[in-house]
């Protein structure tokens, strides 16, 4: 178990096949499913943790991005982590980078149209982590649908010889999707928040009876969300991130949404099955999640 800070130091450590984790730490369930697939399956796994200035595009978003490094280190490395490469951000952009990366198309709509600069400050990131550290498989969540496509694209479109492995999402028992900035939820806000997994449930269960019709699908869930302040409710594919009318290729059904003064997103995914449609409502923990400190946390 070794915390690392530089590029060259992390990339020494990495022997056999790596799996690399990229996360921006306070690490939950979901983080932590990736880390023990990566573990089982790879001969080093090395979890990065930098909360990344460059796509936060609301610096006071990224003032008060949750982080507790010791906390992460623990659960990354009771999952099965071999290496947290946790650099400083002189380490990642020793100077103002004059070269970033932009993936076109994948990232005109959704967060992409909502979050000017968002795409390129992660695909920028990204393809640093891939090329300092080199890493055969690297491990993203389905519940950043749209940033699964940004990096298989610039992945593809950079030659990097790494394979991205999509991890389904993690929910709490009834349904909120996990992620770092639950933590900012009031019991009121979550019980409102809870109505995005649930719209998107009921959309679920309409591509289930076999409706394709985008209009429809998006519907079911619009019509759940009260008491939140909608941003979109989108059909769109899942290797370009386009809207879709119908649904007649793999996709994902995203949401974003603004509760109280936290914005969350949530999607489920939409796979070809044998015979029809398959939707990935995520996986559900039993009991809360570490997030809030229950007796799993490291402490917050
Ligand atoms: O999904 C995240 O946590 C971040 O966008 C990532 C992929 C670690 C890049 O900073």
């Amino acid at each position: 178990m070794i915390v690392t800070t530089t590029f060259a130091e992390t990339r020494r450590l990495g022997s056999g096949v790596v799996g690399l984790v990229p996360t921006m730490g306070y690490l939950h369930e979901g983080h932590l499913s990736h880390i023990a697939k990566s573990s089982q399956a790879n001969d080093t796994t090395v979890v990065s943790l930098f909360v990344n200035p460059l796509q936060f595009d609301d610096p006071a978003d990224l003032d008060r991005y949750p982080r507790n490094v010791e906390r992460d280190r623990d659960l990354a490395f009771s999952a099965g982590a071999d290496v947290l490469f946790a650099p400083e951000v002189s380490e990642m952009y020793p100077e103002e980078p004059l070269t970033t990366v932009v993936v076109r198309n994948v990232t005109d709509h959704m967060e992409g149209a909502r979050r000017p600069g968002h795409f390129e400050g992660v695909a920028t990131v990204v393809a640093k982590l891939f090329a300092g550290l080199q890493p055969d498989v690297a491990y993203f969540g389905r519940k950043d649908a749209q940033q699964v496509a940004v990096v298989t694209t610039m992945a593809r479109d950079l030659s990097f010889a790494v394979r991205i492995e999509p991890g389904s999402t993690v929910r709490e028992a009834d349904g909120l999707a996990l992620s770092s900035r639950n933590v900012f939820l009031s019991e009121s806000e979550r019980r409102r928040a809870l109505s995005l997994s649930q719209g998107l449930f009921a959309s679920a269960d309409l591509i289930d009876r076999g409706v394709t019709k985008g209009a429809t699908i998006e519907r079911a869930c619009l019509d759940h969300l009260v008491h939140v302040d909608v941003d979109y409710v989108q059909l769109a594919d899942q290797g370009q991130a386009r809207p879709l009318e119908s649904l007649d290729r793999p996709a994902f059904l995203a949401v974003a949404a603004t509760v109280g003064s936290t914005r969350l997103i949530d999607n489920i995914a939409i796979d070809a099955g044998d015979s029809g449609w398959v939707v990935d409502r995520g996986d559900r923990l039993s009991k809360a999640s570490m997030l809030y400190g229950g007796s799993d946390a490291a402490g917050r």
